[in-house]
């Protein structure tokens, strides 16, 4: 397994272009499968995740074709089965099971794992499926949805722990093709959820109301082909944002949608440093200290999950207590145990990290666990005294298109190691 090796300490100048959204991509793919006519997504970015779905609509008989940033999918003749050995590498598959139950009426995905993240269940999927009049049954590991017709329906899509990304994207998806109008009653808003519906109103769906938390989709009869590009990365503008302010003297993030940024640029300029905001580039002017802040991540337009990790790197050498909330995945601190043994100073109380800032960190040899957690530790590492030594960078290549390379060019000294074995 590769590892990336940070010495910290230097400081980050210059530009670093944004990639394509992962969390926007994954969906835009599997929702190609809706049609038999090619479709072309551009702004694809090149991550192992995006890799397996491909991956998976492959083995699933559709035409795919990657040249660099653009993907052409051609979906005409389908099977409808995606198998555990793909599926197991990567939950968000479980976007297939929508599209392919909205076209051929049925679908068979094996079960998402959890991970390190939390528990990722689907029921509130399944629940938007069963209210199209499909039947969902959970066989060997296996989720089979299947319906004679799927009927519109009114469905809230809200659970215990807010609204589902992925679940109002597979849900919006079946319904396009459903007889009749459905409505999505605590939808997600995320502009992921956005940049989908947008791609299906480009195959011919119709959709009104994406953004908010009530999306009205009227079903149609079938879908066509269409051309898009997948809206920038927040969460990986976001990252970058952090890095800066981190270790940056004065940064320029271009590609960027900033309006999509407002909770994390509202977060970094609360933490006291400067940022010049326009529509689509973002500056940092990293000062090394930070001003302490309360943060809980919450649904777009809240603070995002995605972005707490990062944060909690950021705020380790705050001037003074921090505390961190996290309402949508409460056991997503697997950072925290990593951060601590470079010399951060944080206590986990239930979902909430307290953060008492030191003026130091030290490098040390850390795990990396989840995407998210991963960054933030490279993140620590350009600060850190010393050498940073992130082992298991898989996870990071799994949302980050050449994070090394990208740091490597704002003046980092960063390397990645193949592994030898
Ligand atoms: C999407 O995951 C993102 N992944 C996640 O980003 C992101 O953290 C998450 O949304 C929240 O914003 C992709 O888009 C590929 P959810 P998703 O369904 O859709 C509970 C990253 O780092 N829930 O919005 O799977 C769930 O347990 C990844 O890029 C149910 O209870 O997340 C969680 O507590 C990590 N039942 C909450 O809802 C369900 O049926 C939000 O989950 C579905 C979800």
């Amino acid at each position: 397994m590769d590892k990336i090796i940070v010495h910290g300490g230097r400081s980050l100048s210059g530009t670093v272009k944004i990639s394509g959204s992962k969390n926007s991509a994954l969906p835009i793919l599997a929702a190609t499968l809706l049609t038999r006519e090619p479709c072309i997504i551009h702004s694809v970015p090149d991550l192992s995740d995006i890799h397996y779905m491909l991956q998976i609509l492959s083995h699933l008989g559709a035409q795919v074709e990657r040249a660099s940033g653009t993907v052409t999918i051609q979906a005409d003749k389908v099977s409808t089965v995606a198998p555990y050995e793909i599926v197991r590498k990567m939950r968000a598959s479980v976007c297939v099971l929508g599209p392919l139950l909205g076209r051929h009426k049925e679908a068979r995905v094996s079960l998402p794992g959890g991970c390190v993240i939390g528990d990722r269940p689907i029921d509130l999927h399944l629940k938007g499926f069963r209210a199209l009049n499909a039947a969902c049954r959970v066989e060997a590991g296996d989720v089979k949805v299947f319906a004679d017709e799927l009927r519109g329906a009114t469905v809230d899509l809200e659970g215990r722990q807010g609204p589902t990304v992925l679940g109002t994207g597979n849900v919006m998806m079946a319904a396009t093709l459903a007889e009749g109008v459905t409505v999505i009653e605590g939808a997600a808003a995320e502009p992921e959820v956005v940049d989908l519906a947008n791609f299906l109103g480009k195959m011919g769906a119709k959709i009104e109301g994406a953004g908010t938390r009530r999306i009205t989709i009227e079903g149609v009869k079938e879908l066509h082909g269409a051309e898009h590009s997948v809206i920038p990365d927040r969460i990986e503008a976001g990252t970058f944002l952090v890095a800066a302010a981190l270790a940056g003297r004065e940064v320029t993030l271009r590609r960027v949608n900033a309006e999509h940024l407002n909770a994390v640029t509202n977060a970094i300029s609360d933490a006291g440093f400067r940022l010049h905001i326009q529509r689509d580039s973002i500056t940092v002017f990293g000062n090394g200290s930070s001003l302490p802040v309360h943060l809980i991540t919450e649904p777009y337009p809240g603070f995002p999950t995605d972005m707490q990790a990062q944060m909690c790197a950021l705020l380790s050498r705050a001037n003074g207590e921090s505390s961190v909330t996290e309402t949508v995945f409460p056991q997503r601190f697997m950072h925290v145990s990593e951060l601590k043994r470079m010399g951060a100073d944080i206590a986990l109380e239930g979902a909430t990290a307290r953060i008492n800032g030191v003026a130091r960190l030290s490098g040390a040899p850390v795990m990396a666990s989840d995407l998210r957690a991963s960054a933030a530790l490279v993140l620590a590492g350009l600060v850190a005294d010393g050498t940073t030594e992130v082992n298991r960078v898989y996870h990071i290549d799994r949302g980050y298109e050449s994070i090394d390379e990208k740091l490597m060019g704002l003046g980092a000294e960063i390397e990645r190691v193949k592994n030898q074995l």
